[in-house]
Order: structure tokens, then sequence, then C-alpha cells
């Protein structure tokens, strides 16, 4: 997998220029938006991603994955995750870093990393992705209010070079990417997405619509949902948003 690197030095969104590149019929597989500065990152929702100027990675990823069923779009959550987490993983040995469903990475019980994936659907498969992603690396203090913040730099206490560190990521993304074309590959992906799930198996704390009770995540089915078994035994499903830890 080849990708071609465009660098800005400031724009309001990588993925807000990535989107336009696919609606304009100007978007190529492999190409990466990258910036020193967003001067309007996108989060979740109506949520702004706080990233200061050049310390970070702010970058968003356009691939045309139209081997893909539109119901089989968690797959590039699953592989844009696992590639995160085994960068990360590789860079702080001495930390543990999870995948907090669907896509936030955690070092510890802090966030470490953010993705915004923007499918493109044509019928029932996938023409475009853009795979935004926010990761804190040498940034040491946080203004925002979002709640838990953490830098690899405050884990190591050292700068990390920025285009090592995408260019390792890149690469395993390509990698995941690839494996995704198989049925063999995408049953590793899944099993590995699971192993490195955040409070996979723990009773935990949550809260939803209904209010507060104690559980644990089970599974993931194939829409990407969460399911949690609750104390009296009964599985509850869940979509983003619809649940939070306590
Ligand atoms: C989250 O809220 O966890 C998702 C954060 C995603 C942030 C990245 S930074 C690069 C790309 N461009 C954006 O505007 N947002 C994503």
């Amino acid at each position: 997998m080849e990708f071609k690197i465009q660098h800005f030095d400031s724009l309001s969104s990588t993925n807000d220029s990535a989107v336009e590149l696919v609606m304009k019929g100007q978007a190529k597989e492999g190409l990466v938006l990258v910036t020193s500065e967003q001067t309007k990152g996108k989060g979740h929702g109506s949520n702004r991603w706080e990233s200061a100027r050049g310390k970070n990675l702010t970058l968003s990823v356009i691939l045309e994955p139209r081997f893909l069923e539109a119901s089989d779009q968690f797959f590039l959550t699953k592989i844009v995750s696992l590639a995160l987490q085994e960068t990360l993983q590789k860079y702080l040995p001495e930390h543990t870093i999870r995948i907090k469903w669907p896509n936030d990475l955690y070092c510890g019980d802090k966030k470490m990393a953010g993705v915004l994936i923007q499918n493109f659907l044509k019928g029932a498969m996938i023409e475009y992705t853009v795979i935004g992603v926010g990761l804190n690396v040498n940034q040491e203090e946080f203004v925002s209010d979002a709640p838990n913040p953490v830098s690899m730099k405050q884990c190591t206490h050292q700068d990390i070079d920025l285009t090592e560190l995408r260019d390792e990521w890149l690469q395993i993304l390509g990698f995941y990417y690839h494996e995704l074309q198989t049925e063999e590959g995408r049953n590793v992906i899944s099993s590995q997405y699971m192993n490195h799930l955040y409070r996979y198996r723990t009773v935990t704390k949550y809260q939803d619509s209904n209010g507060i009770f104690w559980g644990e995540i089970v599974d993931i089915n194939s829409f990407g949902q969460l399911i949690i078994q609750d104390e009296s035994g009964n599985r509850r499903t869940y979509d983003f948003k619809e649940v939070a830890f306590r």
C-alpha cells in the first residue's frame, strides 16, 4: 500500500479538507492530509479536538475500500484502532495501551488518541472512507475541557519524532488494510481487536438511559454495537454514546 503525504501548515480540519476532495471527485486511495495546526479540529458529535500547533499528529487518510460492504464498515474502525494500538505499544512498552470502544486509544485510564471516520457509500458498498486521527504526542498541557487527555511525552518525558511515528502507523495500517481483504484476515483482526479492548470481561459500573448498573463487556457484534452483560445475566446492546463508564 502506497501512501502519498500532503503536508499543510494550517487547516481548519483535515477531515473537512479530505471530505471536500471526496465531494469534488478529487480523492485518491492512500492520500494523507497532515497539518501542523487545525483551527477547527473536529471530535465526535459537536466536540472540538484540541491539539497544540506542531506538537501532535493530526491527519486524515483517504481510502477506497470498494470491496467492503457497508454493513461491514466497523472493520475500518477495527483496523485503524489496532494499528494505533500496535504503534503506541511499541513506543510505550512500559505502559498498557488499550482500545476503548469504539476507537479511542487509552494509555492506562487516559485518552491518548481519538479517531473520526466518515464513510461514503455507493449502494451496499463503501466507496470512500476518510479516517481522521488525532494523536497526542509532544503536548505537555491540555487546556480544553476534554475529560482525561494524555500525551506520549507525558509518559516517556521525551520528544517523539512525528514523521517517524506517522510512517510507522501508516505501515501497520497498510498491513491491516490488506488483511481486510480475506476472511482469515478479518477473523484475526476481530480477535485482535477484542484482545486489546479496554475493560473487556471486567465488571464495571455503567450508565445508560435507564440508570446505573454493573456489568461487563462480553462482545461486539458485526455492526460494531457493544454488548454488555448485566448482573442479572441480560445482554444489553448499545450504539455509540448510548452507554458510558461511571
Ligand atoms: C474524538 O472525538 O475522539 C475524535 C477526534 C478526531 C480528531 C482528528 S484530528 C485529525 C482529524 N481532523 C479532524 O477535524 N478531526 C480528526
